[in-house]
């Protein structure tokens, strides 16, 4: 009991982590490369999130971008909405952050391991799948087929685009990407990433959907997906939802019967597809 008490306990404890290396991704996102106190290891799953903290200033669920196969810091990226995430965004290489996690349920890793995967990511739903698709990448062996399809608001939107490069590079992957309005040099597609799936060979016995994105596009891909004859328990979500304490205890992120942050916020289709509210 006492232990099980102490285990419960440390989820509030918050360790004071460092930011190693910012870099300016556009002009409202910035990634923070974070190590922990004595060189500990987050242990993350990816789709995980950690609560960040500003000591008088406020806290924030936000996802880890980085692949659990890097080790000794782990990566963030901050999109400035409002108080908190501004002031964040302020904070450079050197600077003291909170750091409580990694809290949630991520990607079931052992049931893709084997599998062809479809990643869907839209704006920041970029962001988690990042460390699925980089952990997928380090231990290439354990997945079938890999099919990645982007989506974001315009080409200077797009996040990670250096290493989203080396990905359309990949002999081992069919990459797409688009946008929802162009610029003069963009030679790309147009469209909603609902328009890339039906292109798509596939198949759907042994393929995982993976979608991460804003949830208005959730029920345009699901709709794709199902045409696609990809089975309802092999199309995994990553719910998001306005988040206090993370660990299910004040109730901000409940859904019917379910607690986003504890239960999530990754679910498969099949599980959240009656609920009312979660899509
Ligand atoms: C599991 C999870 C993972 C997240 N991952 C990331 C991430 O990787 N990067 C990132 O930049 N943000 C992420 N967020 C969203 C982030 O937590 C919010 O943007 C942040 O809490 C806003 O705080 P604020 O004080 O800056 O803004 P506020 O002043 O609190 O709000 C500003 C605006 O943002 C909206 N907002 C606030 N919280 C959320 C939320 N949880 N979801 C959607 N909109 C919100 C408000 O409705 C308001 O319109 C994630 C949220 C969750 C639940
Ligand atoms: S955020 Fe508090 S219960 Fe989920």
């Amino acid at each position: 009991m006492k232990i099980k008490e102490e285990i419960n306990n440390s989820q509030y404890i918050v360790k004071r982590a460092k930011i190693i290396r910012t870099k300016r991704m556009t002009e409202i996102e910035k990634l923070f490369e974070i190590s922990l106190p004595n060189g500990e290891f987050l242990d993350h799953d990816p789709g995980q999130f950690v609560e960040v903290s500003l000591f008088g200033v406020g806290e924030a669920p936000i996802s880890i971008s980085s692949s659990p196969s890097q080790r000794y810091s782990f990566e963030v990226c901050i999109r400035s909405v409002g108080k908190f995430t501004s002031a964040v965004n302020k904070l450079e290489t050197g600077d003291e952050i909170g750091i409580r996690g990694p809290f949630g349920k991520g990607f079931p890793v052992r049931i893709l391991e084997g599998n062809d995967l479809l990643f869907i990511a839209g704006g920041l739903g970029i962001v988690p799948m990042r460390s699925l698709i980089n952990y997928v990448f380090d231990n290439r062996r354990d997945f079938g087929k890999v099919n990645i399809l982007l989506g974001c608001k315009t080409p200077s939107d797009m996040l990670y685009g250096d290493e989203v490069s080396k990905w359309q590079e990949r002999m081992d992957v069919n990459f797409n990407c688009t946008v929802d309005r162009g610029s003069p040099d963009w030679a790309g597609n147009v469209g909603l990433i609902t328009s890339l799936i039906p292109g798509i060979t596939l198949d759907s016995d042994r393929t995982f959907a993976i979608v991460v994105g804003p949830p208005v596009m959730y029920k345009y891909v699901i709709k794709e997906l199902i045409a696609k004859e990809i089975p309802e328990q092999q199309i995994y979500l990553s719910l998001e939802r306005h988040m206090k304490c993370g660990v299910g205890r004040c109730g901000h992120c409940q859904i019917a019967n379910i607690y986003c942050c504890q239960d999530g916020p990754v679910f498969s289709y099949n599980k959240i597809k009656n609920i009312r509210g979660a899509l």
